[in-house]
């Protein structure tokens, strides 16, 4: 049976040979989102027809309230941030630490979620890495990431922060069951969801952060992303916020809120400065398109359903039988994002990926993994191609 694309292809620039198999390197931009920024460019270019409200503060708005609907929190949590680094900088910089205080993170994580706890040896605070199952393991059904993590809170420890999706081998942790245990430690859980927002539902009732940047299954540009906070957590932070975070929107008469309250305590506390508005405006505008088809419940449902046909085709290939199923159990076990990281040796990972750019189709690899990642514009048709090509000898 073919899966029709839930997002129809039309909508992006993609020329007839060519199959994205890499958003977790960089999303496609709808074209959509495209007319969004060449309208709000023309703003810059001729500034005297830019409208306050309607071409910035509303853009803003924007992104807020589609940012929000797609990750299911509220608009007033959320902070417009240039990228996933600068929101966990937010946190990490702002957090009132005392020297002794310990952060627990993944051992290999990105380095957008390890330089910023690194950072604070300066303060005198600890950042542990924990390895989340044995060395040289591949990670399967057994792996317990999230005990891990939580057995390596300890008295010290402030905050755990970690990938929700990795960006190597793919492995989804469990939000609810980390988050759950971080707070019945009094211990905030702090989330790096740039490989899962888009394409996954988060669940953040347990967790304090979650940040993002824009230009990967958001389908955004770099240099825009979200940050999501706990009132909570919030409020122990010290504010970034500028002009455009008095407590209630800058009328450009200058009046600035009166001394006991410079700060608004939404979202906006924690925005440094003006965000690029043309950067806002086009991820809201791909986020619309997600939400459109029926937002991160609906394309995470989609991508399930086109990874299961890509391992049942790959299984009856000798090479990938093993890998393929190891990912079916993974998938069934909830540990999977959108991204398929199969183990595989870098030369023949090379050849693949040197023999797929000649026929337009384009992966991407890291650590050892070939990572296939799929999204909402991806049909049976694209995945029926991607299981040829990666079965064809060289
Ligand atoms: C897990 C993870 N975090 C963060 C990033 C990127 O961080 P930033 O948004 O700060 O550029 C990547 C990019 O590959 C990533 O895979």
């Amino acid at each position: 049976m073919s899966i029709a694309p839930l997002l129809s292809p039309e909508l992006f620039d993609f020329p007839d040979e060519t199959l994205w198999l890499a958003h977790c390197k960089d999303g496609p931009m709808p074209r959509a989102a495209a007319a969004m920024l060449e309208a709000l460019l023309r703003t810059e270019l001729r500034p005297w027809e830019l409208r306050w409200n309607e071409d910035f503060l509303d853009v803003e708005q924007r992104l807020r309230d589609a940012g929000a609907a797609l990750l299911g929190v509220s608009a007033q949590d959320i902070s417009l941030v240039s990228c996933t680094s600068t929101g966990l900088q937010a946190i990490a910089l702002g957090y009132p630490w005392q020297p002794g205080d310990e952060v627990v993170i993944p051992a290999g994580e990105f380095p957008s979620n390890r330089l910023p706890w690194l950072a604070l040896e300066r303060l005198g605070v600890h950042c542990v890495e924990v390895p989340l199952w044995p060395e040289a393991a591949l990670p399967d059904t057994d792996i317990e990431p999230e005990q891990r993590l939580l057995q390596a809170i300890t008295p010290r420890t402030r905050m755990v922060a970690a990938s929700w999706v990795r960006f190597q081998d793919g492995i989804r942790l469990d939000l609810d069951r980390l988050g759950q245990g971080c707070r019945e430690r009094g211990v905030h859980l702090i989330v790096d969801g740039i490989q899962g927002a888009g394409t996954a539902v988060p669940d953040l009732r347990h967790a304090s952060a979650f940040a993002t940047g824009g230009h990967k299954g958001l389908l955004g540009g770099q240099g825009q992303g979200l940050l999501w906070t706990n009132a909570a957590l919030r409020r122990q932070l010290m504010p970034l916020g500028t002009w455009l975070s008095a407590p209630s929107a800058f009328s450009q008469a200058g009046t600035q809120g009166t001394a006991a309250c410079h700060w608004a305590s939404d979202g906006r506390y924690l925005e440094a400065g003006s965000p690029t508005i043309l950067g806002c405006g086009a991820l809201a505008a791909s986020i619309e398109r997600l939400l459109a088809v029926g937002g991160a419940a609906a394309i995470e449902a989609h991508v399930t359903n086109l990874q299961q046909r890509l391992l049942q085709r790959l299984r009856v290939a000798a090479a990938w039988k093993q890998e393929a199923d190891r990912l079916q159990r993974l998938i069934q076990a909830g540990r999977t994002g959108s991204i398929l990281s199969f183990a595989c040796p870098q030369p023949v990972i090379d050849e693949l990926l040197q023999r797929g750019q000649a026929q337009g189709i384009n992966a991407s690899t890291r650590e050892g993994f070939l990572r296939i990642a799929l999204h909402a514009w991806h049909g049976s048709v694209d995945v029926d191609r991607c299981a040829q090509w990666m079965m064809a000898s060289p």
